[in-house]
């Protein structure tokens, strides 16, 4: 798969390891940066990553900041974007089996390499569960998206 990536200086302890997992794995990788431990701007970062993935220019997306909550909140306002704010293997299934989360979000600070490898080699083998309920339950998504988006009431 194509994989966006994206880093602020709170998360590039994480780079060099999250780009040497996804290229272990086989996948081949869109780098939006941050590049350095420079201060720079998550949002910039997750907007970048999201937009990507949501366009289909990639197919999955992995961000990475301090804690992942900033970078997780941004991506998720892009229409598209299913990010989840992962920091054990366990969420990891579950956010691509239940959720189909086309982005991952780590912490730089929460969570170390080692961790980081293992999160993203399970949530990478892991294939959506499209069966009743959790298609469902993904399709209820969607519609309060669209509402989002459309500007109209929800659940109308
Ligand atoms: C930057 O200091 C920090 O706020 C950022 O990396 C991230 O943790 C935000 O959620």
């Amino acid at each position: 798969m194509k994989i966006a990536v994206g880093f602020d200086h709170g998360g590039i302890t994480l780079r060099d390891v999250v780009i040497q997992s996804l290229t272990e794995l086989g996948h081949d990788i869109v780098d939006f940066g941050t590049a350095d431990s420079q201060s720079v701007d998550y949002p910039e970062y997750a907007a970048r990553v999201a937009h990507a993935v949501a366009s289909g220019q990639c197919n999955r997306g992995v961000l990475a900041c301090g804690t992942g909550i900033g970078m997780s909140i941004a991506a998720n306002k892009v229409q598209g974007c299913y990010a989840a704010l992962i920091a054990d293997c366990f969420s990891a299934r579950m956010a691509a089996e239940h959720n189909a989360a086309n982005v991952v979000c780590l912490g730089g600070r929460v969570i170390g390499p080692e961790l980081a490898r293992k999160i993203l080699a399970v949530y990478l083998q892991s294939q959506p569960d499209n069966s009743g309920r959790h298609q469902l339950r993904r399709e209820i998504i969607c519609r309060m998206e669209k509402d989002c988006f459309s500007g109209a009431e929800p659940g109308n």
